[in-house]
């Protein structure tokens, strides 16, 4: 029906006679001549009729915006003074011969360049205006090249696309199923996949040795910018290949990815180790264009009376961390009182500070609340360890080592943000050598990773000291966002049936469970590993935008809902009767 995209025209097209097809963006009559703008995904370009043309000028009066046009007309530059330099096509326009109107259009629920007014909630109840926007065209554009270009990428390296089943068993991934009742198995259940995790390990053994997959994804878990129930992995594995060989790979492929789509070449990743990047930023994920960091004061901290600090001090689960904030002096007591609730969201109980008035001046050139707890001479040797200098404020965390790393951590973040401190760019890492399993509750162990994450030890010094063991798991982090994560898996049933046992999965229950697994790894299992990321959360960093619901066209709100669809729904009765499914709370059904 069209012989260009509107936005796809310019000075080359002049003289030209086009046809194009698309929404009317906007109508404006300007004595007697009228102007539309004429949107398609490649952008928008100016049409003007003029009453020459009697039948379509009367037509094009008759426009409103969103109607679906097919115009026809010649191609011409505009006169000087009404050249439009924020506009792509803004050095001609077209001059309207036909107009046929599609479609019309009833009046749109918000204007559209007036989105921002209307609140998530109405974008997505109408998701297809939404998308008209130019910003969202990109954006899913974007995303399309993206895939594209790691297709090609995967597919140069010798990768195989190959599927697996949304209809499955559980694949821990450490959140809740999504479930869907069984109608032909009465009170049985799959579970739609966490990641495709365990079949990408068969599809190892079964001896496909580079897979990929573009993978949905289900978690119900609580959500948050950067997480949503169903979302996408760019799911990898390999076999015969070590950690060294799939980070190099897969980093090359990010690296081609941003020069192939953004023209931007990454610097290098640094590795560094999950203990480190605790240390030293309270984060697994660190954002390293934060020129911030934590710093651990434990062994000071245990010559004070100061009750809040000497306890974590002398507790080896305990920490006690300073941040210290150049130019942070000028945050006011409003100010740290707000940060202090920000904190408390983390478990934090407090937070104490100091400003550096006048280094010189000892503790008479500090400014605090619980300097008289503390001898002058430890507080000097904390001014030097931490380099405090005038003007800056020092903010410290006492608690348990998690609540310290997670609220440091955050504020660390929060602070940089609110005093613009984030470095403009890219920053890069892998984290490597995390542990096998996190304490959890009395003694229990959870896993850092998923549970088929291979530890760095032998079996025995696994089951001797499972606290201490690492595993052989690596983390792709981007300006501070966990791009994706992977590891070389156990490949040896014996190995796997000591995880289980540590996780306190009894053997009836591994058997229950992970049966199949277990059986694969002794009919020839190849060392294995592989890696998945997160696609929303690349998409959402190249493009910019700051949550992944911007980046999906058809996304859940907050609670897990489609307020598009209305999705999740009640279902009949009849359904209900099939599925072999009494809902416990009586609920009144129509029909
Ligand atoms: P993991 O659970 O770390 O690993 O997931 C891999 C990546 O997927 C992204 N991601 C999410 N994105 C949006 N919404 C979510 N709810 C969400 N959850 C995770 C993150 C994350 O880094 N099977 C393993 C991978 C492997 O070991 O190969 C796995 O799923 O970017
Ligand atoms: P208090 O003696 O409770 O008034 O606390 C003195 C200062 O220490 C205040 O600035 C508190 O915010 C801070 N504080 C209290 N508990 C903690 C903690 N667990 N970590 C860091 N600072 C704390």
């Amino acid at each position: 029906m069209r012989s260009h995209y509107c936005g796809a025209l310019g000075t080359s097209n002049i003289d030209e006679t086009v046809t194009l097809c698309g929404w009317v963006d906007r109508r404006r009559d300007h004595g007697g001549v009228i102007f539309l703008d004429l949107r398609d995904r490649q952008g928008i370009v100016q049409v003007v009729f003029d009453p020459d043309t009697e039948e379509h000028f009367q037509r094009a009066d008759r426009v409103r915006s969103e109607y679906v046009l097919r115009v026809s007309g010649r191609v011409r530059a505009r006169s000087a003074g009404t050249v439009n330099p924020a506009m792509a096509t803004g050095e001609i326009e077209v001059l309207g011969k036909e107009l046929e109107v599609l479609n019309q259009a009833a009046t749109p629920p918000f204007q559209m360049d007036e989105y921002t007014s209307v609140g998530e909630e109405v974008r997505l109840q109408y998701r297809y205006m939404d998308l008209r926007r130019q910003e969202m065209q990109e954006r899913l554009m974007l995303r399309s090249r993206i895939t594209t270009q790691v297709r090609n990428f995967l597919d140069g390296e010798g990768f195989l696309d190959i599927e697996t089943p949304i209809l499955t068993r559980a694949t821990p991934e450490g959140a809740r199923d999504y479930l869907v009742p069984s109608r032909t198995h009465p009170g049985q259940f799959f579970a739609l996949p966490q990641s495709p995790q365990l079949f990408k390990q068969l599809l190892m053994v079964a001896g496909f040795d580079r897979y990929y997959q573009i993978a949905k994804c289900f978690r119900d878990e609580d959500l948050r910018a950067d997480r949503q129930p169903e979302f996408t992995q760019i799911d990898i594995e390999t076999a015969f290949l070590d950690e060294a060989a799939i980070m190099d790979v897969t980093e090359r492929m990010i690296r081609e990815l941003f020069r192939a789509v953004l023209q931007v070449d990454l610097p290098a990743f640094p590795h560094m180790p999950y203990a480190e990047a605790m240390e030293r930023y309270g984060s697994d994920k660190p954002d390293l264009r934060i020129p911030l960091e934590l710093v651990s004061v434990d062994d000071l901290m245990q010559q004070v009376d100061f009750k809040v600090f000497r306890g974590p001090a002398d507790d080896p689960a305990g920490r006690v961390a300073a941040l210290r904030v150049p130019g942070g002096a000028t945050i006011s007591r409003k100010e740290i009182d707000d940060y202090t609730s920000y904190v408390a969201i983390f478990g934090a109980r407090g937070l104490a500070w100091i400003k550096v008035n006048d280094i010189d001046a000892g503790v008479a050139g500090l400014q605090s609340p619980i300097l008289k707890f503390m001898p002058e001479e430890v507080v000097a040797r904390m001014m030097q360890r931490l380099g405090a200098a005038n003007g800056d404020i020092i903010f410290f965390g006492a608690d348990r080592a998690r609540v310290v790393n997670e609220a440091l951590g955050a504020l660390r973040i929060k602070v940089a943000q609110d005093l613009d401190m984030v470095a403009d760019g890219w920053a890069p890492l892998w984290v490597v050598d995390f542990p096998m399993f996190e304490e959890e509750g009395e003694g229990g162990w959870t896993p850092l990773h998923h549970p088929f994450t291979a530890p760095a030890c032998s079996v025995d010094e696994l089951r001797a000291n499972p606290g201490q063991a690492l595993s052989r798991a690596y983390d792709m982090v981007l300006n501070g966002c966990e791009l994706g994560g992977g590891s070389i898996r156990i490949f040896q049933r014996d190995m796997q049936e000591a995880v289980f046992r540590i996780l306190e999965i009894d053997e009836a229950e591994a058997e229950e469970k992970f049966g199949f697994l277990l059986k694969a790894l002794q009919y020839g299992a190849p060392p294995h590993g592989g890696l998945a990321f997160g696609l929303d959360r690349l998409v959402m960093l190249m493009t910019g935008a700051t949550s992944i619901r911007d980046v999906i066209a058809f996304p859940k709100t907050q609670t897990a809902h489609c307020v598009l669809t209305d999705a999740p729904g009640d279902v009949s009765a009849q359904q209900l009767r099939e599925l072999n499914i009494r809902l416990r709370q009586a609920r009144e059904e129509a029909g």
